[in-house]
């Protein structure tokens, strides 16, 4: 039960979307946590394993400690101060969260925290940038990208991805770029999300087509190739 003096912080449409992807568990780490506001949702709305916080930086490690300090949480939520996943007890979470970063970022994270590729840990994903990398990344080291959605939030298209070790997902090109066809088929928003990939890619390759870089030209391809193909699915409404 909140207590009305206790803050209530907004969350909004882009972390209220990882927060369904999450289930009641042994404990959970959100890295990045910056403000805090996912593990004081959580504390607030019933959650009831280990909430761990983590940050790379004091300052929003300390914001963080300050939103759960006038939410009344502070003894739910354990803060450490570190690399990614660095000081996380591996015995103390089920559930891993990287939010609000790059993509090659949260590979980076993953790559020092060899602990968490086991299938006891899902791991829930918000690239903000480089989807592709970290999608690339996961499907290479043994993951399975489980389900993925995407959230709309003040104007911009976020992507989240739900994996985990141990399985195997396939993925094309345009897959890497735009999710697995087959888990955003029913996603209302992915229609409108590929078609600002495409506008994105063919701003890109014309940057590219502008600068006489000789060596840009694989990079060219690759483009070429990704945007015929979510070209051709969404002319065919494949996706
Ligand atoms: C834009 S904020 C995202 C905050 C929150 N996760 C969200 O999605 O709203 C990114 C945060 O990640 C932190 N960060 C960046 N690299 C990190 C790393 N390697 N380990 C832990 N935190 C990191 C930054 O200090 C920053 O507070």
């Amino acid at each position: 039960m909140l207590h009305d003096f206790y803050a209530i912080f907004p969350m909004n449409k882009r972390l209220k979307k990882i927060y369904e992807f999450i289930s009641n568990g042994l404990g959970l780490v959100d890295v990045g946590t910056d403000h805090g506001y996912l593990p004081v949702y959580l504390a607030q709305n019933g959650y009831t394993g280990n909430i761990i916080a983590t940050d790379i930086r004091p300052k929003p490690l300390a914001a963080a400690r300050r939103s759960a300090l006038a939410a009344g949480q502070s003894e739910r939520i354990s803060f450490l101060l570190c690399d990614g996943l660095e000081l996380c007890p591996p015995d103390k979470v089920d559930t891993i969260v990287i939010a609000g970063m790059g993509g090659d970022t949260i590979c980076g994270i993953l790559d020092r925290a060899e602990w968490s590729w086991n299938s006891r840990y899902l791991h829930i994903y918000q690239p903000m940038t480089k989807p592709q990398v970290l999608r690339y990344w996961l499907i290479y080291n043994g993951f399975e990208i489980l389900s993925e959605a995407l959230v709309k939030d003040s104007g911009v298209i976020y992507p989240v991805i739900a994996a985990r070790f141990g399985g195997e997902t396939q993925l094309s090109d345009g897959e890497l770029f735009v999710g697995k066809y087959d888990l955003l088929r029913a996603e209302p928003l992915f229609v409108e999300f590929c078609a600002q990939q495409i506008q994105r890619l063919e701003n890109v390759l014309n940057g590219i087509e502008r600068s006489s870089a000789t060596q840009s030209t694989a990079r060219q391809k690759i483009i070429i190739n990704v945007l015929d193909e979510l070209k051709s699915n969404l002319e065919g409404s494949a996706i």
